[in-house]
């Protein structure tokens, strides 16, 4: 009788992860990363969906990068939830979780870094200015341990794939980046892990972020093309919730997340707003013809 093999199964060692993933690479199998920080939600969840749907072998990484955070935030916090996780990956079925201790992946004397220029600069790199770097190491150190074929982000961290579709055009990884749509709750709220950092008064308060994008999203296909308009009303929303500041509204470029004073094509809307202490991000990509 074949042995049951229980999924997902949990390898805490690079090197180990690398070698299954050969094999599995040597029978023909397309291979999926979903990367993660963990305390999943289903925003990972359609992300691990989609990657069954399209590739053989499904991986997802949980693991929280010490380097992607700044001394003054939430590494601490963050929460940790394996098990948790483990149990919803394998209500479907995903093939590898790979957890390893920080140790493995920055283990003593590790000394390399990862810089992506341009557009890491701006919005989150503006106020987060060490964060991509840290995101762009652990990923393609993901990336070298795994080597999968397609890789999947949500567009929740609209830039960060951004940055990570530049990283690996610029230092040539076979990588393939796919993104997918913003999971929300019922009431609007993007999924994140971080939204349990929140009380229920600023939960609420926290609804503020999707009803300033629903409105710009509105004025634009109403015809708007002056940002200036678009911006007051989304300072007009966010300003109805007492705890809310505004780190930045950003009308851009889809594609470079420059500003654009005149809407014109796609637009991509992002904004960062503090719910007391807790930072939020959201974004709506707006497609039109002219
Ligand atoms: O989006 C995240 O959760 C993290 O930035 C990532 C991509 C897993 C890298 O740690």
């Amino acid at each position: 009788m074949a042995e049951e093999v229980l999924k997902p199964y949990l390898v805490t060692d690079p090197q180990e992860m690398s070698e299954r993933l050969d094999a599995l690479r040597a029978q023909g199998k397309k291979i999926g990363l979903v990367p993660t920080m963990g305390a999943l939600h289903l925003g990972h969840l359609s992300l691990a969906l989609a990657a069954k749907n399209e590739c053989d072998v499904v991986v997802v990484s949980d693991f929280v990068n010490p380097t992607q955070f700044a001394p003054n935030e939430d590494f601490d916090k963050y929460p940790r939830a394996l098990d948790a996780d483990l149990s919803l990956l394998a209500k479907i079925e995903t093939d590898f979780v790979f957890a390893p201790p920080a140790s493995k992946m920055y283990p003593s004397g590790f000394d390399a870094s990862v810089h992506v220029g341009g557009v890491s600069k701006i919005l989150e790199g503006a106020f987060r200015p060490t964060h991509f770097d840290g995101v762009c190491l652990v990923v393609l150190k993901l990336f070298n341990i795994t080597r999968a074929d397609i890789a999947y982000f949500g567009q929740k961290d609209y830039q960060q794939v951004a940055v990570v579709k530049k990283m690996v055009a610029d230092l040539n990884v076979p990588t393939k980046i796919a993104m997918r749509p913003i999971i929300r709750e019922r009431d609007g709220l993007a999924m994140s892990s971080r939204n349990s950092y929140m009380t229920d008064d600023e939960r609420k308060q926290a609804l503020v972020l999707s009803r300033a994008l629903d409105a710009a999203e509105e004025l634009i296909k109403a015809g708007e093309r002056e940002s200036s308009v678009v911006y007051d009303k989304m300072r007009e929303i966010i300003a109805t919730a007492p705890d809310a500041k505004i780190d930045y509204i950003r009308i851009a470029d889809p594609d470079s997340l420059l500003e654009m004073d005149r809407i014109a094509g796609n637009v991509v809307i992002l904004e960062a707003v503090r719910i007391g202490a807790t930072r939020l991000i959201d974004n709506k990509l707006i497609e039109r013809k002219s």
